[in-house]
């Protein structure tokens, strides 16, 4: 087994390796002047398992190409099997046609992944679980619930907890954490009048007095998190709590996140945000490197993935 790594994301990549006591397959992955991306592989890697890791957050076509760029690599130098890691998978948001005359960015996405010559997709929270079957492969979702579940029996004990989903798309996750840490469970009623704007109409539960722990795939723009941290405080919560896989945090996201009515935001590394929250002490990252790394381990191996969830 190998572990090569994209430029999206080198810092989760190393940590993934120290964790499977392995060393970075050694390549050469640069840009031409005109934006063009070059990709070599310094060390031979025939008849080798190898595990690309590679999320395609901003600018993410540069790193879908270069994903694709590195997989025809792999392919053409004789690799036994090649699984793209994915951690953050872009374009999955767009998985449906919402409405007439659009593209399905996720499926052309996948087509891409598999033409350039994966045999499997690794990726973590995927928006939506039915974009596996986008792909003719086997795809592992890997989830961050369990995760968050640790992190708060151990940091929110004695407090009154309510999981509360942002929107109606998000109960199944919503409900997974709340039956893990024994809390009850709350849905907001979320419109979105144009793309890119978000409106909360109503709260479906009581949430007076309570710890909100909100819980979501992905953190974009910041409008959903700070609008439902806004009505949740309205309606007599007592703090907000947020949990986010995917730290997307377009344009001034962070800064909306610090001036907003959520007490902490917890984030996964799953996009590396290391400069974007280098002055924002409400945002903290836990790490899913050594669930990525387990999760590795077992492919490798053979052995159940579903089982880590368990
Ligand atoms: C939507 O279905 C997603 O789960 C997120 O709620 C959404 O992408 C967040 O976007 P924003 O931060 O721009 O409101």
């Amino acid at each position: 087994m190998k572990i090569l790594s994209g430029t999206s994301n080198p810092k989760l990549s190393k940590d993934i390796c120290k964790q499977l006591k392995l060393k970075l397959v050694n390549t050469n992955i640069k840009r031409f002047a005109d934006g063009e991306i070059y990709v070599e592989i310094n060390e031979n890697i025939r008849g080798n398992s190898v595990f690309v890791i590679q999320s395609t957050s901003n600018p993410a076509n540069d790193n879908l190409m270069e994903l694709l760029l590195v997989i025809d690599a792999l392919r053409r130098s004789s690799a036994k099997n090649i699984t793209a890691v994915i951690p953050y998978f872009g374009y999955a948001r767009q998985d449906r046609k919402v409405v007439p005359r659009t593209s399905i960015s996720a499926k052309v996405v996948a087509n891409l992944i598999t033409n350039a010559g994966a045999g499997r997709v690794v990726t973590v929270d995927l928006h939506a679980g039915q974009i596996q079957g986008f792909f003719d492969m086997p795809v592992d979702n890997l989830f961050t619930t369990p995760l968050f579940a640790k992190y708060i029996k151990k940091n929110f004990k004695n407090k009154n907890l309510i999981c509360v989903s942002p929107d109606v798309g998000g109960v199944q996750r919503t409900r997974g954490l709340a039956t893990k840490i024994k809390a009850d469970l709350a849905i907001i009623d979320k419109r979105r009048p144009k793309p890119g704007q978000s409106q909360v109409m109503n709260i479906i539960g009581n949430v007076k007095g309570k710890t909100c722990i909100i819980v979501d795939d992905i953190i974009d723009s910041g409008g959903t998190i700070v609008n439902a941290a806004s009505a949740l405080k309205k309606n007599g919560a007592t703090d907000v709590y947020v949990f986010i896989t995917h730290a997307v945090l377009s344009k001034d996201a962070s800064e909306k996140i610090k001036k907003s009515k959520v007490k902490k935001l917890i984030i996964t590394d799953t996009i590396d945000n290391s400069k974007k929250i280098k002055n924002n002490n409400k945002i903290q990252v836990l790490s899913i490197s050594s669930l990525m790394a387990e999760a590795i381990k077992r492919i490798s191996n053979s052995t159940s993935v579903s089982d880590l969830f368990n």
